[in-house]
């Protein structure tokens, strides 16, 4: 177990050197200022405060190198330093006060980013890097592009006092002002105790690093005296923590590099701003390409389970899934794929995971998912095989009546294209949850092993046809014939069909250009709420 992160000067690598010999410049006015410049730039890169051992955690100049388009990176405020003198700070400036920001390109699309340094008073927030980090903002909200914060800080600087408080504050109301404009990703790559862990709360997207990053608001000391308990800082916010536990991260990275080159490929994914559509990537899948597994793969035997990510994988480009918050409430998947390479978002019951069911959990996860597709214009498709949601008093008590209306009000207020495909179970309130036609699902479909119905056929047995099996001369008998009764009925997609809740039934193995299809066809789709300031989700 790591205790200590080890860090480096965030100097640059040395220039090459050459064999050429450049003729002396003449020493006119002009050149010695470009001399002074070229001076301030130099002993601003090297503004490390201190050198510290190599380890396995990157520069913060080395994450931008590696996160941004190769010689696309423009820094701003290189000089800037911080105006305050309590502890005899005026006696210690440092160039750029322990961030860097600018902006660049990923995969030639411009983004503005901020990186902090720990090597610079341990990367905390003085009011001058707040402003920095302000001034990026509103770049990124002007601008209509990306903002991407890489934090590595020991918090608010604590020789500033509530003038570094005021900058944190300053920055979370411009987090929520930014919020579903454009996409806000917190790569966390070291601490971020505090109020600071308040940022990437707000942002859309977190990254962590395994065993180099942690976030929590009160840090093992803290919990240790006014709890008694002891747990380590991994354990208490590391990313594993926080992907399986508490669900707050979307991303666990091996290292730094791993993180950075998945920003990049999670950005392919989304539009620079809301009034954008996602960006779109050419596809060589072909859009008729049918998948035979598909007719097979929906187990006869209606309580056996499956995995879902198969069915996904087989119906999207080129298999490539990019799942979010993988292993916290792994009975619902969300996660992002194309379909002939137009950005999709997939909402999934997971059939393998607690049979499917929707429990607090998972409910959030999903309902934060659909708030942020329908942000970013990014279409839902929903794959159901739901019996319920999840009995149980912890769940009862933990208020599932207002996590579960959390998904429905998402599922009802999004406006993009919401395409539905009931694969097997779609039982009782789970069934209108799920991109229901109810709930505004644009076209929805169902393969012929599809059951929709208020329950299972067990359940439903027992309460509407309780007296007869009692008072029948063999109980047995009569609750075999009872369920099978029910389940002619009810077992199939064709009652909702009927009623035009299903659109279409279709042949699994076609799913791919039946969804790519209706994907098409929804391409233009227009929505508008009626006017007012805004809903009141049952947070
Ligand atoms: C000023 C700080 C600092 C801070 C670290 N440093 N945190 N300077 N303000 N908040 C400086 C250290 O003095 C040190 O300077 C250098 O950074 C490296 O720190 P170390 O302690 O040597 O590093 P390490 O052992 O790796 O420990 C990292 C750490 C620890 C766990 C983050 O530094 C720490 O506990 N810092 C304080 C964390 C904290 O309580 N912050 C306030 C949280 S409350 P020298 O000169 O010695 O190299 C908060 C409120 C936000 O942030 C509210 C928003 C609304």
């Amino acid at each position: 177990m790591k205790t200590k992160i080890e860090r480096v000067s965030s100097s640059p690598a040395p220039e090459k050197k050459t064999n050429i010999q450049a003729a002396p410049p003449p020493l006119t006015p002009t050149y010695q200022k470009l001399k002074e410049l070229r001076k301030k730039n130099k002993a601003a890169l090297n503004n490390s405060g201190k050198e510290q051992i190599r380890g396995s955690c990157l520069t913060a100049r080395e994450r931008l190198n590696l996160l941004l388009d190769p010689g696309s990176f423009t820094e701003l405020d290189r000089f800037i330093i911080h105006r305050s003198s309590y502890f005899d700070m005026q006696k210690k400036q440092i160039p750029g006060d322990g961030v860097i920001t600018g902006y660049g390109k990923i995969n030639r699309r411009k983004v503005f980013v901020y990186s902090q340094d720990f090597t610079v008073f341990g990367g905390s927030m003085s009011r001058t890097q707040a402003n920095k980090i302000l001034k990026i903002m509103n770049l990124a909200l002007k601008n209509g592009a990306p903002i991407i914060g890489l934090k590595d800080s020991g918090g608010a600087r604590i020789q500033e006092g509530v003038a570094a408080l005021g900058g944190y504050g300053d920055i979370m109301r411009l987090n929520v002002r930014l919020s579903g404009v454009v996409p806000q990703i917190s790569a966390i790559m070291g601490p971020c105790a505090g109020g600071a862990v308040y940022s990437p709360a707000l942002a859309d997207f977190i990254f962590m690093v395994d065993n180099s990053s942690y976030m929590f608001l009160t840090g093992p000391e803290v919990i240790k005296a006014v709890t008694h308990e002891e747990i380590s800082k991994e354990d208490l916010g590391g990313a594993k923590t926080h992907t399986e536990k508490s669900g707050i991260a979307h991303f666990a990275c091996q290292n730094d590099k791993q993180c950075l080159m998945m920003i990049r490929t999670l950005l392919s994914f989304l539009p620079d701003n809301n009034l954008d559509d996602p960006f779109h990537q050419e596809s060589k899948d072909p859009v008729e390409r049918r998948s035979e597994i598909l007719n097979q793969i929906i187990p006869d035997q209606p309580k056996k389970p499956y995995d879902m990510k198969a069915v996904i994988k087989e119906v999207i480009d080129d298999s490539f899934f990019l799942e979010l918050k993988e292993k916290f409430a792994p009975n619902i998947i969300t996660g992002f794929a194309r379909l002939n390479g137009h950005s999709v978002g997939i909402v999934a019951n997971q059939p393998q995971v607690l049979a499917g069911c929707i429990n607090i959990a998972a409910s959030q996860k999903a309902a934060r998912f659909i708030r942020l597709c329908d942000c970013f214009n990014i279409p839902i498709i929903s794959f159901v095989d739901v019996p319920g949601f999840l009995p149980g008093t912890d769940q009862e008590h933990g208020a599932v009546i207002s996590h579960g209306a959390k998904l429905l009000y998402a599922y009802a207020e999004a406006s993009v294209p919401k395409i539905t495909l009931i694969t097997r179970k779609a039982y009782g309130g789970a069934y209108i949850v799920m991109g229901s036609k109810h709930l505004g699902g644009d076209l929805n479909f169902a393969y012929p092993s599809a059951e929709i119905a208020v329950m299972g056929a067990e359940g439903a047995v027992n309460i509407i046809a309780r007296k007869q099996i009692k008072q029948a001369s063999d109980p047995e008998k009569e609750r075999i014939k009872q369920t099978k009764k029910y389940e002619m009925i009810f077992n199939n997609p064709y009652r909702a069909a009927e009623l035009g809740y299903i659109d279409a039934v279709i042949e699994p193995s076609q799913t791919r250009e039946h969804i790519i299809g209706a994907l098409e066809i929804l391409q233009n789709k227009r929505e508008k709420m009626a006017e007012k300031k805004h809903g009141n989700i049952p947070l």
